[in-house]
């Protein structure tokens, strides 16, 4: 049976065990999970989850681990765990900004390790995970495709895109959230209470994802469909490009990504 430990099961971990889970192979996996306020485990705890301060007994216990401490807290955890790594364990760090170059100088050489970038979504099993990997086997890669599936879609990508990918698809949740939010208080403005703005903003931007990718469509296509010539759409979309909507995203994008360190 494999079984799946985090590391350091703060926000992104507590998602990402939250989503594992729920899914469907969840029986077949056996859960752990560390920090040193245990306290806030309580809740995975009651759902199985092994629960301990101690890294390196996780670690001797489990075979997929996944770190997920803050960036400077990568070293210390794999110093920690070191000594019990064997062939049989392979190491995933979702860490932004830690390469697998700096994550293998703490590890016995040859180690199977992979970076993963998911996100917040990973609790509803919504997520898109980034994968890169070293050293590591197809079946390998195959498995931590499969243990992200759980929290939502997967790509595997080269490593010199994770800077990218961390942009995009995780602070990514963050941008989403400021469009929804700003259309919700458009809505208000238009007559709405609160409430109801978020419920009319929150089913329409998930449409939108979804008409995407089930129909496989560029954006265009579907504002096409939705821009009567004259109309009040096509009015409201033109004044926003005027006042630099598109532009202000994109160089807001480009902007978060000149803040990580690019050549990790
Ligand atoms: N949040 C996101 O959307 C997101 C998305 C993708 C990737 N990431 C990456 O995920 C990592 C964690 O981010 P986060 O937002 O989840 O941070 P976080 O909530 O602070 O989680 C980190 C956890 O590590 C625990 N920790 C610290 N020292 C430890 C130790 N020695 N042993 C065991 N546990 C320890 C902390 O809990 P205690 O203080 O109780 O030990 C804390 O709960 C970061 O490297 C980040 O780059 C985050």
């Amino acid at each position: 049976m494999n079984s799946i430990a985090v590391l350091g099961c703060g926000n992104i971990g507590t998602s990402i065990l939250e989503g594992l889970l729920k899914s469907k192979e969840s029986d077949q996996l056996q859960f752990f999970a560390s920090r040193k306020n245990l306290d806030q485990l309580d809740p995975l705890r009651e759902k199985g989850v092994h629960i301990s301060t101690n890294n390196k007994e996780i670690a001797e216990k489990a075979n997929y681990l996944i770190i997920a401490v803050k960036p400077y807290k990568v070293a210390e955890i794999l110093n920690e765990i070191r000594d019990v790594i064997n062939e049989n364990h392979v190491v995933i760090s979702v860490a932004s900004e830690v390469s697998l170059a700096e994550i293998e100088e703490h590890l016995p050489k040859g180690t199977s390790i992979f970076r993963a970038m998911p996100n917040t979504a990973s609790a509803i099993q919504e997520s898109i995970s980034c994968i890169s990997a070293k050293h590591a086997s197809k079946d390998q890669v195959q498995m931590v495709e499969y243990l992200f599936s759980g929290i939502g879609r997967t790509i595997v990508i080269d490593e010199e895109l994770m800077g990218a990918a961390t942009i995009l698809g995780a602070c990514g949740i963050a941008y989403a959230m400021r469009f929804i939010r700003a259309m919700i208080q458009g809505g208000i403005q238009l007559g709405f209470d609160a409430k109801t703005a978020s419920k009319i903003t929150t089913q329409t931007v998930k449409g939108a994802a979804d008409l995407i990718i089930q129909n496989n469509s560029h954006p265009e296509m579907e504002i096409d469909k939705v821009t009567t010539p004259k109309g009040c759409t096509i009015t409201g979309l033109n004044e926003m490009e005027h006042q630099g909507f598109s532009s202000a995203l994109i160089q807001g994008i480009v902007k978060s990504f000149d803040k990580i360190d690019k050549t990790n």
